[in-house]
């Protein structure tokens, strides 16, 4: 199992509960490799600096969720430069057209044009089938919004195995179900994915976001004038704001919206409730992150041991994948 997070921004409840959550529990029952998708995060402009600390800072934040180096491998992707390398030979794969399709590509060039937009900003999707390909993997948890580039990637390995012989497994994506996380919105626009890279920090719940901060931003989440018995229930097309509230406590206290919805008729005790098991929820994860900041080197060990583990398995695929396109093996 492989999957991958940009150590960009900051991670949101969107990323917690559509990914990282379940990772922690996949650790135990899956050979489980987690990339920290640094070179993805090259794809459009970032200050040095800030790229550097934010992947220390993400590292810390996935070992504060759960995870643990010594079940899963936990490994930054620029320190496997076969990653890079594959992403090559699937470049020579892909076509124009199949990645001028790609949604991603086409929200994220929408506002300042394709003529600007970096090279690889358009050829992202390729590297993410690199990412994946390399470690054989058959099931890769995402969030909804990454179907189309595991519909991509499921392409490419179709389409060099029947180029070449045999030579990546082809991997499925595993996003959960709808209302269990497969696409948590934004607070303050709730027909818009919550993301890192949204207009307003009030609709996005930070993981690290204090107590104070997840309260205020849960009161003033973004509802509908609807009132009276039967306002609250779990109506995505038509209910975006409340069903979203519904779905975040539900996964907070592990029930389905539906469920939770029948225990309220008015939205402020629904919100009330929300921000608490939210606070609740996050309390662990803080607390776990304090001490990890606070006992150098954790992080960068977890990350050295990850990228040794990575580079040994990813090695093999490489090979395998240079010499099916007939490539001189290196002497
Ligand atoms: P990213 O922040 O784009 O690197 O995403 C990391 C992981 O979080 C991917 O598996 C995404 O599909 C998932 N994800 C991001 N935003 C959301 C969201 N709003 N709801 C559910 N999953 C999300
Ligand atoms: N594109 C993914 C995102 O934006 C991140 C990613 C990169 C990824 N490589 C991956 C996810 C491999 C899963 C598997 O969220």
């Amino acid at each position: 199992m492989l999957s991958g997070v940009q150590p960009t921004g900051d991670i949101h409840l969107g990323n917690y509960l559509g990914a990282l959550r379940g990772w922690v529990d996949d650790q135990h029952d899956y050979d489980c490799y987690f990339c920290l998708v640094d070179l993805h995060a090259l794809t459009v402009p970032r200050d040095p600096a800030e790229l550097r600390a934010k992947s220390m800072e993400c590292a810390n934040l996935l070992l504060a969720v759960g995870l643990d180096p010594d079940v899963c491998t936990l490994f930054l992707q620029s320190h496997v430069p076969e990653h890079t390398e594959l992403s090559w030979l699937l470049e020579c794969t892909a076509s124009m057209g199949e990645l001028r399709r790609m949604t991603q590509f086409k929200d994220k060039t929408a506002r300042g044009g394709e003529e600007a937009a970096r090279v690889g900003l358009f050829t992202y999707p390729v590297l993410q089938a690199a990412d994946i390909l390399l470690y054989d993997a058959d099931r890769v948890p995402v969030g909804d919004d990454q179907r189309q580039h595991l519909e991509l990637t499921r392409d490419l390995a179709m389409r060099f195995n029947k180029r070449y012989g045999k030579t990546f497994v082809v991997p499925a994506a595993a996003i959960p179900a709808a209302g269990r996380g497969a696409r948590i919105m934004d607070l303050q626009q709730p027909t818009a994915k919550m993301s890192k890279s949204a207009e307003s920090p009030q609709g996005v719940v930070l993981l690290l976001d204090p107590p104070k901060a997840i309260e205020s931003k849960v009161k003033r989440a973004v509802t509908d004038a609807e009132t009276g018995a039967g306002a609250v229930r779990y109506d995505p097309a038509a209910k975006p704001g409340v069903s979203n509230l519904l779905e975040l406590l539900g996964l907070a206290t592990g029930r389905a919206p539906a469920e939770v919805a029948a225990e309220y008729s008015q939205y402020g005790p629904l919100k009330a409730d929300a921000a608490s098991a939210l606070v609740e929820m996050l309390r662990p994860v803080q607390q776990r992150y304090r001490e990890l900041t606070a006992e150098p080197g954790v992080a960068e060990k977890a990350l050295a041991q990850g990228a040794d583990k990575a580079h040994a398995i990813a090695s093999v695929t490489l090979h395998r994948a240079r010499d099916a396109v007939g490539l001189v093996p290196r002497p």
